[in-house]
Parts: structure tokens; C-alpha cells; sequence
């Protein structure tokens, strides 16, 4: 694999001095702008490049851009980052999922050192870093190895030395707590991730951990979901906790509690009928009515059609605070629970009117981090 190092110290600098594409355009040269415009929200950084008198467009250019806006899109706070490949930035963990891994296990292991196993290009490492002063990432692969140095030299908080080699070869039990995040590609299997889960498990042995499994594991005691924009994005196997905990990460809820029957803790079954999981790591962790007992609302669901989560007090939105709408639709098939399709959205309050066009059929659902508030406020459906 070919390893393209820019100039990334001058790309930081002109990306925080001047994050305008015309300052972009005149400063760096045709890759490293082709690297920067992907971090400016530039709607097509091809065309503009092509404008550019001074800049031709190259095929690694184009392949640049793809890489970086990927990459881009899943840093929450705005940072270039190196990336070489594409594979490396389809796997690399989206930043609040990063920190509310690292949070998690921080809060319930601590320790003052972390291994990160699988480091890819970085993002668990950098997260890590925030919680951890000393860490460790091992990357087999060379070029994506080099990135983590880049990386975490333009961005870490605390020290982080970078090893290039095989995970399975360190020393776990010089560590506080180990991060894993192992290829998964396609696999349903735990075995069959890169490395595999089992031959991880076994290298850790009893030192606090938290390892990636692929989405299709059956969650159990010992396991972690994290969701993030309506979608599961982490699956984990840990022994930080004995239960099953599902993390909503854009709320910053964590919930925990033995995997429930689903009648249980309902008062009046005939009232509520079902309960509907409104959250994917909640659903999948099947923990829906601690969520609902959290967040002091009743799990409900109407006559089995659609259904919002209802709320006794919180009216407004808050004005200034962006909420994650929540859009739900809920159906019933056969005797089972009902359907549900569930889209989240961060979202400010003008964008309200633009998705009630798009789902003007659905019910709308806040989730605020004080609460939630009622589908009723943006008015009548259709
Ligand atoms: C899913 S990616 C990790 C992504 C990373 N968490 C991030 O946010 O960038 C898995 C990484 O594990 C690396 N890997 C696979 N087997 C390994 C091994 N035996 N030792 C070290 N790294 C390995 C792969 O090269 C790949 O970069």
C-alpha cells in the first residue's frame, strides 16, 4: 500500500487560521487542499480545485477527498486527521462513540494507563487519551500505524507511544484497562474478526477491558451497546460490568439492569399493551423500561399503530438547546412486539418544519437531555 504523508502541520494551521476555501486554494498545494477542503463543509471540493487556477486535479486527489470526507464526517470536534485508505476510514470509530467508550471505561475501571490493541487510524486512541495519561496503540498495518502517530502528535491530550506490530504479541498486564476494536468486516462471528475475539479475550486475561464484537452478537450479561444517531454503532464485550448496559450516546444516558422480560415492571399489561424500545442500543439490550423509569416517562404505546413516549412535564423544546428528534413508526405484526423504524436526528428547532415534510407520516419523538417531550409540539401529522 502506498503511504501518502501531507504536510499536516500546515494543513492544521491553515485549517485553523484560515478555514476559508479561497485561503485553502492559495495556501497548500493541490493534495493537501484536496485533504483540507474535505474538513470545511466545502459542498464539492473537486469542483472547487477544478476552478482553481493554480491546482490540476489529480485521480489521487478525487481518492483523497473520499477518503477525508468520511473521515470528516465522524469527527464530531473539528480536526484533520491522517487517513490512507478507505477501509481505514469506513472503520474508524465516529468521535462521541470513541468518548463514550472511553468514558465508560474510565468511570468503571480508572487506572492511569490503556492499551488500545486494534488502533486503526486512531480515533479509540485519541479517545482514550482523554481519560488515560499514558497509552499505547498497536496497529499492525504500516501506513495506518503511521497515521496513529500523526494523529495523536497533532491531537492527543495525554502520552501515547505508537507500536507497529501484532496486538496479540503484547504485554496486557502492564496496563490499567485494554481497548479493542478488531476488524470485522462482514463477520457475524466473533470468531472470525481480525484478530479474533476469542484469541483477544484470552491475551487480556483479567485486566479491565472493553472488545468490539460484530453488531449480530446476541447481547448478554458482560456486554455494552452504544448507540449513536439512531443506529447501534458499538457492540462490546467487557468485565467492567456484570449486567447488560446499553449507552445512548447523544443523550449521555447509561443504562443498566438484568435483561428484562418484557411484561416486567409494567403495572397495567392491558393499558400499555407493549413497550415500545425507543432507542437501537436500548432495543438491543432489551432494557427499554429502565430507560422509560430513567427518563420518568411511561413506556406506552397507543392501540398498536404508532406511538410516542409521553412525558408529564417538559412542553417546549428548549429554545437554544439542539435536541435529537427522534422519528418513530411503530406497527404490529402477529402476536410478536411491534415493528419500528426509528430515525434520529440532531436537530435545531428551524429544522423542525423541513422533517415534518419529510416524515410528515410519522410520529416525532424528542429526546432531550432533560427528558422527552411529546411528538404533539410540532403540531397535528400531514
Ligand atoms: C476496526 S479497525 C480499528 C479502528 C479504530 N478503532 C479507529 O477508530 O480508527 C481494526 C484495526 O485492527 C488492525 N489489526 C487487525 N489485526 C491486528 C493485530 N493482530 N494486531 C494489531 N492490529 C491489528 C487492522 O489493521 C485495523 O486497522
Amino acid at each position: 500500500m502506498r503511504t501518502l504523508v501531507l504536510n499536516w502541520n500546515d494543513i492544521k494551521e491553515v485549517l485553523s487560521e484560515n478555514p476559508r476555501p479561497e485561503d485553502i486554494l492559495s495556501e497548500l498545494d493541490s493534495k493537501e487542499a484536496a485533504v483540507a477542503l474535505s474538513y470545511v463543509g466545502v459542498e464539492n471540493p473537486i469542483d472547487e480545485l477544478k476552478m482553481s487556477p493554480r491546482h490540476s486535479v489529480d485521480p489521487l486527489c478525487v481518492a483523497l477527498v473520499e477518503i477525508h470526507r468520511k473521515v470528516a464526517g465522524k469527527v464530531f470536534e473539528w480536526k484533520p486527521l491522517a487517513c490512507p485508505d478507505v477501509k481505514a476510514a469506513s472503520e474508524f470509530t465516529r468521535e462521541p462513540v470513541a468518548l463514550a467508550k472511553a468514558e465508560f471505561l474510565s468511570d468503571r475501571a480508572g487506572g492511569k494507563s490503556a492499551l488500545d490493541m486494534c488502533a486503526g487510524i486512531g480515533a479509540d486512541t485519541l479517545a482514550l487519551s482523554r481519560f488515560y495519561g499514558e497509552v499505547t496503540a498497536v496497529e499492525k498495518d504500516p501506513a495506518r500505524s503511521r497515521a496513529v502517530s500523526i494523529n495523536t502528535e497533532m491531537h492527543s491530550e495525554g502520552r501515547v507511544d505508537v507500536v507497529e506490530g501484532n496486538a496479540l504479541g503484547v504485554d496486557v498486564s502492564a496496563y490499567d484497562v485494554v481497548h479493542a476494536d478488531p476488524s470485522r468486516g462482514r463477520a457475524k462471528d466473533p470468531e472470525r474478526t481480525e484478530p479474533p475475539v476469542p484469541e483477544i479475550l484470552n491475551a487480556i486475561g483479567d485486566v479491565p477491558y472493553l472488545v468490539e464484537v460484530p453488531h449480530a452478537v446476541d447481547v448478554r450479561e458482560g456486554m455494552a451497546v452504544f448507540s449513536h444517531s439512531g443506529g447501534v454503532k458499538a457492540v462490546c464485550v467487557t468485565n467492567v460490568t456484570d449486567g447488560v448496559v446499553a449507552t445512548v450516546v447523544d443523550t449521555g444516558f447509561e443504562i443498566e439492569g438484568p435483561p428484562r422480560c418484557p411484561r416486567g415492571g409494567v403495572r397495567d399489561v392491558r393499558e400499555v399493551g407493549w413497550i415500545l424500545e425507543q432507542d437501537p442500543a436500548v432495543r438491543k439490550s432489551k432494557l427499554s423500561w429502565l430507560l422509560a423509569r430513567e427518563l420518568g416517562v411511561r413506556p406506552t404505546v397507543s392501540d398498536g399503530v404508532e406511538t410516542v413516549m409521553w412525558a408529564p412535564s417538559g412542553e417546549e423544546v428548549p429554545k437554544d438547546h439542539p435536541a435529537l428528534v427522534r422519528v418513530v413508526k411503530a406497527w404490529e405484526k402477529g402476536e410478536g412486539p411491534p415493528s419500528v423504524i426509528s430515525v434520529g436526528v440532531k436537530i435545531g428547532r428551524d429544522q423542525i418544519r423541513t422533517l415534518r415534510r419529510r416524515y410528515g407520516v410519522y410520529d416525532v419523538v424528542y429526546v432531550t437531555p432533560s427528558g422527552v417531550v411529546p411528538g404533539r409540539l410540532v403540531g397535528g401529522r400531514g
